[in-house]
């Protein structure tokens, strides 16, 4: 006899809600989230992100009052993205000691010492042209950007991070940034790399949010997103340079890859539900055709599913106020 039907009924551990809450494989915490931010320099008030609905700039003079609110909430960690009203053609405001990157971290840090700090780690909110890196001859030159990136996360550990998150796409980036750290003595400071960072259609929202002049595209540094292999030996490159923690960006349209790499690889992993993740689920909820808090618990879910130890999502705050 073989162990199919009429035997086997797996709607017998589906009876009831405690049944199904007991054997459920997955678990979602707010532990487990960090939060991405946006915080703009020399503006007094919040701004709306049109395409972000529910989320805003937060002026600076108002950041430390906002970290403040997150830890009482319950969120543990956050991300920093700058605004700047200070741009040129390599970013160098990222590597100054009292420039924006550097003061996220102070502020954040100083208002609550507990918040674990990830200083998001490029230059593309910081170049008049919009792109994460030197830019020669129409192109990012790698290799000079290395040399900025080093000198940006040294500046951003002196400041208390306690992540360093390079999302330049640069290769070599880690090793290069671990190698900056170690020198000025951050050896103790992590990375948490963009590890396997997509040239996605999905970071369109978070453009106007970070208020990047991008011209173009990053197809030259970011991935190509059909490609399979490519995207584990990219994970599997940066923890050969020394990161402590990867991470798949896009999450919700590359739950293959995020498994794929959580196979590969012993090291932690996160997943980035982007600022287009984001956008089509407010949207689409706005527009009454699915149901926001659940979308959310199941987009997020699946994220962890699939193999993600902590996911970066706009909705931590509400998972922190509403509850799972
Ligand atoms: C910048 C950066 C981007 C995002 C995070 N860091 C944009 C990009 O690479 O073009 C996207 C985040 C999002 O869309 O929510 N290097
Ligand atoms: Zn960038």
């Amino acid at each position: 006899m073989s162990g199919g039907f009429p035997l086997v009924r797996p709607r017998r551990l589906r009876k009831s809600p405690t049944l199904r809450t007991l054997f459920q494989e997955t678990e979602l915490s707010v532990d487990d989230l960090v939060l991405p931010i946006f915080v703009e320099e020399g503006v007094q008030d919040f701004a709306d992100i049109t395409s972000m609905p529910g989320v805003r700039r937060i002026p600076e003079s108002k950041l430390a009052g906002e970290v403040e609110r997150y830890a009482r909430a319950g969120i543990r960690a956050i991300m920093t993205f700058g605004i700047s009203h200070h741009k040129d053609d390599v970013g160098s405001d990222t590597w100054r000691e009292d420039g924006l990157v550097a003061r996220m971290s102070r502020i954040a840090k100083q208002a609550v010492p507990e918040m674990v700090v990830m200083s998001d780690t490029c230059f593309c909110e910081y170049t008049d042209h919009g792109h994460c890196g030197v830019l020669h001859g129409g192109t990012v030159h790698n290799d000079q950007t290395l040399e900025n990136i080093g000198k940006q996360a040294v500046v951003a550990a002196q400041a208390g991070a306690d992540m360093i998150a390079p999302s330049a796409a640069m290769d070599g980036q880690v090793l290069a940034i671990r190698r900056a750290l170690d020198a000025a003595g951050f050896e103790d400071t992590g990375i948490m790399a963009y590890s396997t960072k997509f040239a996605s259609s999905l970071y369109g929202p978070f453009r106007e949010a970070g208020g990047t002049t991008l011209q173009g595209d990053r197809k030259t540094y970011q991935m190509n997103p059909m490609n399979r292999r490519e995207a584990v030996r990219e994970s599997l490159l940066d923890e050969e340079e020394g990161a402590d923690a990867l991470m798949v960006k896009p999450a919700g349209a590359y739950l293959d890859v995020i498994r794929d790499i959580r196979d590969a690889s012993r090291l932690p992993l996160a997943a980035y539900q982007v600022s287009g993740e984001y956008a089509m689920i407010k949207f689409g909820a706005a527009a009454g055709a699915v149901d926001e808090h659940k979308v959310v618990r199941e987009t997020l879910g699946a994220i962890k599913r699939a193999g993600a130890d902590l996911i970066l999502t706009y909705f931590a705050m509400d998972i922190a106020t509403q509850g799972l």
